[in-house]
């Protein structure tokens, strides 16, 4: 049976040398984007937690030829085109999966059942199925556009569609979609989100044209185009990446550097804000990866002070905001978050489950609205108490939040469903302890 309680206990200094794991949006892509092209796409680094293997399963049930070389090691060998899989689609706990794969299976004249875990199936898909059906796809699902739905795909319209909300997962559906519609289809983001579908398709031969514009970013892409298979080496995720960082920031005396992170300008949204806030955090060896930045980062220790951090960075560190939480506790004065919204819809109501944690931990937080401020214990003799025991509701990045607090606060804090937390970061606790981190089952 997996233990039920994993448990972060204060001690020494993390010090050390690590990669993490496979960036997540750039594995479901390769994924995806192989599965819809000819021929054959070779992927190094890919992410093997449980939300990608579930897109990679959800590939092979729409007939692509998916296989596991090694560690990390993946080879897609697509045919153009996806066929009518034989039963439902798990996508599991991924809002990536499946929202990137209703985009992606609508363009074919085929029908697909989708449903998920228990979050997932409480999360909005009218997001995706309002534009997919302005394009001709068609659904049937639960009330308010829940899963399990269903899918009939093909004979689709390209259409101009302007993002209600900074979502690169309804972005990225529209523009896999467009690529089997017929004439141009274009997405206007008021807010730039993450780019890699864009990136990719570029990577896999498609044109994809980016404009930036008075009224937001414009992309657009001609129907009927044809992707060719590619490598990819997906880079260390930054989202992942943050925990041993913020863990290295506040627990005094550590160093620690992730090697091979992501540093695309729209990600990096939580190293911009650490910075701002006074974080000693020094990137090296810059370089390209098949298209993307990547870099080693290293976080010294370093005393924090609160900041306020815009509404307008929220999509370039939308995963960030709980360990951000985290990094505002044991700074000084207070930090305000503004324009957390889509904090809401992630796998919990993060917003709500951050405020939670941090009380439990003995921190004074508040929420108001879509904005959060968190009162931090730094640059006096006050510390973070901890010593609680968190419900995560099954939300990985809240329970990694809460532990990496825990490793600085006066007293353990204990997560609870901690297999959860290999949807995106699994070997998370022997990653941490090989740093120094006291990080066990309890
Ligand atoms: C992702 C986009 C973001 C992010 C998620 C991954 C992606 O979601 O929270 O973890 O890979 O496109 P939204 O598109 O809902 O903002």
């Amino acid at each position: 049976m997996p233990p039920q309680y994993l448990t972060a206990r204060p001690g020494a200094a993390l010090k050390g040398r690590t990669r993490a794991p496979g960036d997540k949006s750039i594995s479901h892509r390769a994924l995806i984007l192989g599965a819809l092209a000819a021929g054959e796409t070779p992927i190094e680094g890919l992410l093997e937690g449980e939300d990608v293997l579930a897109t990679a399963r959800a590939m092979a049930a729409f007939g692509v030829e998916v296989e596991r070389l090694g560690e990390g090691r993946w080879r897609v060998r697509g045919k153009g085109a996806l066929a009518e899989p034989g039963d439902i689609i798990d996508c599991g706990n991924s809002g990536t999966g499946v929202r990137l794969m209703l985009g992606a299976a609508a363009g074919f004249a085929l029908t697909a059942a989708f449903t998920g875990d228990a979050s997932l199936r409480n999360r909005p898909m009218m997001r995706v199925l309002r534009p997919l059906g302005e394009m001709g796809a068609r659904f049937l699902c639960r009330e308010g556009g829940r899963l399990p739905l269903s899918l009939k795909g093909g004979d689709l319209r390209a259409i101009a569609y302007r993002l209600p909300e900074p979502s690169a997962q309804v972005k990225s559906a529209i523009l896999l979609a467009g690529l089997h519609a017929a004439g141009v289809t274009e997405v206007i983001e008021p807010d730039p989100t993450r780019d890699h579908t864009e990136r990719m398709l570029s990577a896999f031969g498609a044109a994809v044209e980016v404009q930036d514009r008075p009224d937001g970013r414009h992309i657009r892409l001609d129907g009927g185009q044809v992707l060719t298979g590619a490598p990819i080496a997906v880079p260390g995720d930054p989202s992942s990446a943050a925990f041993p960082l913020v863990a290295a920031l506040i627990t005094p005396g550590s160093e620690v550097t992730v090697e091979g992170m992501l540093l695309n300008p729209l990600r990096t949204g939580l190293l911009e804000t650490l910075r701002e806030m006074g974080a000693d955090l020094v990137i090296a060896n810059v370089r390209d990866q098949g298209g993307e930045r990547v870099g080693d980062v290293t976080a010294r220790f370093s005393p924090l002070h609160g900041v306020v951090v815009p509404a307008e960075r929220a999509p370039s560190m939308i995963d960030e905001y709980p360990i951000l939480a985290t990094a505002a506790a044991f700074a000084e004065g207070q930090t305000q978050m503004l324009g957390l919204g889509e904090l809401v819809v992630k796998e919990s109501d993060r917003l709500a489950l951050t405020v939670e944690g941090l009380s439990a931990c003995g921190v004074t937080v508040e929420q108001a609205g879509e904005s959060m401020s968190v009162r931090g214990a730094g640059g006096g003799n006050h510390r973070v108490p901890g010593g609680a025991r968190i419900k995560t509701h099954g939300d990985h990045r809240i329970a990694m939040a809460n532990l990496v607090l825990g490793l600085a606060a006066e007293r353990a804090v204990a997560v609870d469903e901690p297999g959860m937390i290999a949807t995106s970061f699994p070997g998370f606790a022997a990653l941490m302890a090989g740093l120094g981190a006291e990080i066990a089952a309890s």
